[in-house]
């Protein structure tokens, strides 16, 4: 047995990072530098946006944007019930009301024929999360929304290098928002990125996210002086943030390549295992960004899978649930709205049957193999 702990996410940092992050601190200028410039001009090379600007994390990126197109109480926003929890708190941190839809049990994702029986009068908006990395088949989503004159917002936590039919996730919808979290494809400590075509959208959130002062620092023309002409929150990224950041994309191939390479060796290596499914996408049209693997143990109860959890952490292997619960399940959402058992069945399933094992670019082969060997030895 290996030694080493193998962890859910370690991020790879060196010396490139350390160095500018040093910089940055040594110049003095810790907030609305140049950085976040770079970094949001480089984030819009890579995904083809118009506008792409930086924030302190995914969930806030969210919430600015319900803020951008005026979500209030009373409206609806219908979002997956297989999600993070910020999913639905970035809706209800507005007023608004979260309406849960199930997911397919092909890859995870919503499933796109429930969406349009939850369309109403009340509804705003739709929110959709490319699931681990698999893209989500925008076109139809767009075509919904389009044809029910309602916003569609993708949550890309888990899709930064996910393309779907030649677009990058993000770009389908109205705005995208990313998240740089640690477990991340690339992070920045904490922080996200919005991406979006729409220039209205782009400057109502700009505003919005830095206290609704009408010019940020670097575009004042007198120092010191500014008017507000907005409401809004403090949900800028630092500097310092920004530098880790720069330095990270610039390893993103790299980084998709191994997630890749990593996902497919185990796959093989597991996949004939009696009762375990994984969750994949097979889609043509679809670039995945293998966030990390779900694999389900479809014979197994609750305790069971929570068991295999610890006997996996004996053996060094760190892994995660994504995600615990369907939201609805959670305690805050169900004593506001209810849930009864079986609503959202295929995300129970998802959240009761699988263990999301790591694949990320800090693994090495001997790893995979340990993890491959260690549940053939726990399950078999
Ligand atoms: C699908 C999804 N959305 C949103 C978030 C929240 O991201 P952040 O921590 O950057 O706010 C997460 C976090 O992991 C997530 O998995």
């Amino acid at each position: 047995m290996t030694k080493k702990t193998i962890k859910f996410a370690s991020p790879l940092i060196d010396s490139k990072e350390k160095k500018e992050v040093l910089k940055i601190l040594n110049s003095g200028i810790y907030s609305q530098g140049v950085k976040c410039k770079k970094f949001e001009q480089n984030f819009k090379r890579l995904t083809k946006a118009k506008y792409a600007t930086t924030v302190n994390s995914c969930t806030s990126g969210m919430h600015l944007f319900y803020f951008s197109i005026g979500l209030k109480k009373g409206d609806e926003v219908i979002v997956p019930a297989q999600t993070h929890v910020a999913t639905a708190h970035a809706v209800e941190l507005t007023g608004a009301k979260p309406v849960f839809v199930d997911s397919n049990l092909a890859d995870g994702n919503i499933d796109i024929r429930k969406v349009e029986k939850k369309i109403n009068k009340k509804t705003k908006a739709i929110c959709i999360v490319h699931f681990l990395g698999f893209p989500v088949e925008m076109d139809k989503l767009k075509k919904l929304a389009k044809k029910n004159k309602i916003f569609l917002l993708e949550d890309c936590a888990l899709s930064l290098g996910a393309i779907y039919k030649k677009i990058h996730t993000g770009l389908w919808g109205d705005a995208g928002v990313f998240s740089f979290y640690p477990t991340k494809q690339i992070t920045s400590g904490e922080g996200g990125m919005i991406i979006t075509n729409n220039k209205k959208i782009y400057e109502k959130i700009k505003i919005k996210k830095s206290l609704g002062v009408g010019r940020s620092f670097l575009e004042r023309k007198i120092p010191g002086i500014y008017d507000t002409i907005d409401v809004g929150f403090n949900y800028r990224m630092s500097e310092i943030h920004a530098a880790i950041g720069v330095e990270q994309l610039k390893k993103l191939p790299y980084f998709l390549r191994l997630r890749k390479k990593n996902f497919f060796y185990l796959k093989n290596k597991i996949e004939k295992i009696k009762n375990l499914k994984i969750l994949f996408s097979k889609n043509k049209n679809s670039i995945n960004a293998y966030y990390c693997m779900n694999i389900l143990l479809l014979d197994k109860k609750l305790k069971e899978r929570n068991l295999i959890i610890t006997n996996l952490e004996k053996k060094n292997i760190g892994v995660s649930v994504n995600y615990p619960q369907p939201v609805p399940r959670m305690k805050y959402y169900k004593e506001k709205y209810g849930y009864k058992k079986n609503q959202f069945k295929n995300a129970e399933f998802i959240s009761d049957k699988s263990i999301s094992l790591p694949l990320g670019p800090h693994l090495n082969k001997k790893d995979l193999d340990h993890i491959a060997n260690s549940l053939k030895e726990i399950l078999i």
